[in-house]
């Protein structure tokens, strides 16, 4: 197992920390470790992702530090604010969207963020105001008086997103933003998101979609079994892969022959394993690349049916960590 990647890995020194964690940890009734020790630190005005499959204990981790779920050891603070000792307190400085929606049905748009604003402390008229600003910001304003159930998923989620940031917190706190939405839904969200950042916003988001971690993120860290495996930028992660390009090929024939015979002779091919049924390739070079491996594969007997080439994503650093790709 590699060591623990460096909390500050990646990070522009100078913001302070808005949210710190020393040795978190969750273990479930039952024996279930979803997060082991974990140490991180956001820093003000980032986009932080935590990015890693099914089961890797990112809701865990947004839980713990958001209140919802207790830790079983390790300390964590956001805002300044010790979240397991004074979790009232952290409640008023951190904003969530969950991974399920939690709007008031019963409501209209505009209600569900006015009711949020009054829980929060606000006035009437400041909680109006305040719901009026926030639907334009995620472009909702003429759906004011919808009742929720006219949204479709995506308005729901920038309604979400809306309700999360009406009483300014300190963190936004995303868990699995874009899941289940369409591209086009998922764009108009992801641009919220950058305005937000834009205007100074911390958020901390978890994700399975390498595309989203490095479109949206600053730092990304890979998580997986409940453990950080590496955190840097998006950039620094991908060149840290060391490769060129990324080959996929699909064939029928013995896939584990033909790694051997491509290592063995076509120049500038690393590696290369058999992985979900193709067979995958990283290589030093890209020029020249794909007709060796071609006339490679006829001299191993073997007819390429389809063959891709493309530049490390965030999903190359995934499997090169683990062995497995981020896929369900
Ligand atoms: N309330 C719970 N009780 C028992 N085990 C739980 C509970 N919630 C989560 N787990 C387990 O903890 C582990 C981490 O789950 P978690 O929901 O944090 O992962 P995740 O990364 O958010 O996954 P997903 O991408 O599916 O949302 C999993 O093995 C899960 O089954
Ligand atoms: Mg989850």
């Amino acid at each position: 197992m590699p060591a623990a990647p460096d909390p500050n890995a990646g990070s522009r020194p100078g913001p302070p920390a808005i949210i710190s964690t020393r040795g978190l940890s969750k273990t479930y009734p039952g024996g279930i470790r979803a997060v082991i020790g974990l140490d991180m630190v956001v820093r003000a005005g980032e986009i932080y992702g935590l990015l890693g499959p099914n089961g890797a204990g990112k809701s865990t981790t947004i839980g713990m530090l958001t209140t919802r779920v207790m830790p079983t050891g390790g300390q964590a603070e956001v805002g300044g604010v010790d979240v397991i000792a004074r979790p009232a307190v952290a409640k008023q400085v951190i904003g969530v969207v969950p991974q399920t929606n939690t709007l008031d049905r019963a409501m209209t748009v505009r209600d569900n963020l006015v009711f949020h604003g009054r829980y929060f402390g606000m006035s009437g008229r400041e909680a109006k105001q305040a719901a009026a600003e926030m639907l334009e910001r995620v472009r909702l304003a003429d759906r004011a008086t919808m009742p929720v159930l006219a949204l479709s998923g995506g308005m729901a989620q920038r309604l979400m997103v809306a309700r999360a940031i009406l009483h300014r917190p300190q963190v936004l706190f995303l868990d699995e933003p874009t899941a289940g939405l369409d591209p086009q839904s998922r764009l108009a969200l992801w641009d919220i998101l950058e305005e937000l950042h834009a205007d100074g916003q911390t958020i901390l988001l978890t994700t399975h979609h390498m595309d989203e971690a490095d479109q949206l993120c600053d730092r990304v860290a890979i998580m997986d079994h409940g453990r950080l495996l590496a955190l840097d930028t998006p950039t620094a992660l991908k060149r840290s892969t060391g490769a060129a390009s990324i080959v996929r090929v699909t064939a029928d024939g013995d896939l584990h022959r033909l790694a051997g015979a491509l290592r063995a002779e076509v120049d500038g091919v690393e590696d290369a394993q058999v992985l979900d049924g193709q067979l995958r390739l990283r290589a030093s070079r890209t020029t020249g690349l794909l007709p060796r491996i071609v006339s490679a594969s006829e001299r191993a007997g073997v007819v390429v049916s389809d063959l891709s080439i493309a530049e490390p994503t965030l999903e190359t650093v995934f499997i090169d960590l683990t062995g497995r790709d981020l896929r369900e």
